[in-house]
């Protein structure tokens, strides 16, 4: 995709996930306009501090979009009885037409159960199993999963169109490299890649890496991916985010991604940051599945 000597341009997560946000705010306007305003309800369940920053940030984007947001937030000895009454009201509640419950859940909670017990019509995190099945024949009512939908909206809205292209995936959660797997293998506009899913039992890793065009990690590991497995040219998308001890820093901690940011944009054309790159458009999709959850549940095309 480039020629050599050159630092990677740097994809930049945070324009197209404002670009995305602004056409949200458009959609909300047109519901509201229905009589309709969209509604999110957030569980969270502990004081997990990560998931306690995504969950503010799900609900202040949601302000910024003009959809309603109600978090939930429950301690974290919160049993299974108690966290499964709080999702069947909020399947009853007109108000609310997209519901999330933010992983990952305490040991006494069957995290199994939860994603079961959730309306598919308002599960916007498209976890409930009749939306994974959905997702897997390409049934364009399922909701897509927020990450891996995110990953491709970048891929797409910054020019590089995995359609044709051989894309190399380390990591297969079911939250993001399972689901892009699927996603960027569907006969569709952002798909048509020829996908190769590794993970940490792949042998030769970096040589099945290196195969990729377009590389994508998603395997929790701070700094994974090193030069060495990136093919001179490819486009590099980071999912990762992990905090790391820095005493050095205000918080003790920053987040790096699971690829070696700094020596890998010497051999990559592209390169998405952290944070600043795949982060920002999880939080876009996830809006934008909450506007397809409203013209589902209120019949509006
Ligand atoms: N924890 C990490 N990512 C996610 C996500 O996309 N949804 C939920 N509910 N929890 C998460």
């Amino acid at each position: 995709m480039k020629g050599s000597n050159k630092v990677a341009d740097v994809i930049d997560g945070k324009r197209v996930a404002a670009e995305i946000r602004q056409e949200v705010k458009q959609e909300v306007e047109d519901l509201r306009a229905n009589g309709v305003t969209p509604g999110l309800a957030v569980v969270l369940v502990g004081d997990n501090p990560a998931s306690a920053v995504y969950v503010r940030m799900k609900a202040k984007a949601c302000e910024e979009a003009g959809i309603y947001s109600r978090v939930i937030r429950l301690p974290v000895e919160t049993g299974q009885g108690e966290l499964e009454a709080v999702v069947d009201e909020l399947n009853a509640d007109g108000a609310i037409h997209g519901m999330l419950v933010q992983l990952p859940l305490p040991p006494q909670i069957e995290e199994r159960s939860i994603t079961w017990r959730i309306d598919p019509a308002k599960d916007v995190d498209g976890f409930h199993p009749m939306n994974v099945g959905r997702m897997m024949i390409g049934d364009p009512l399922a909701f897509r999963p927020a990450t891996p939908a995110g990953v491709i909206e970048l891929l797409m809205r910054s020019g590089y169109d995995p359609s044709g292209k051989r894309v190399t995936i380390v990591g297969r959660s079911n939250i993001v490299g399972k689901p892009l797997s699927v996603l960027l293998s569907q006969k569709m506009k952002g798909g048509n890649a020829t996908v190769t899913l590794a993970h940490s039992r792949t042998p030769d890793l970096p040589a099945v890496l290196r195969e990729g065009d377009i590389l994508v990690a998603a395997i929790g590991v701070p700094e994974f991916v090193k030069a060495g497995a990136v093919k001179p040219g490819a486009v590099v998308i980071d999912v990762g985010v992990n905090r790391v001890d820095d005493p050095g820093t205000e918080k003790g901690y920053r987040l790096v991604g699971d690829v070696a940011y700094e020596e890998v944009s010497q051999v990559a054309s592209a390169i998405t940051p952290v944070p600043g790159g795949v982060g920002p458009l999880t939080i876009a999709m996830l809006l934008k599945n909450c506007i397809v959850a409203t013209r589902g549940i209120a019949g509006i095309a």
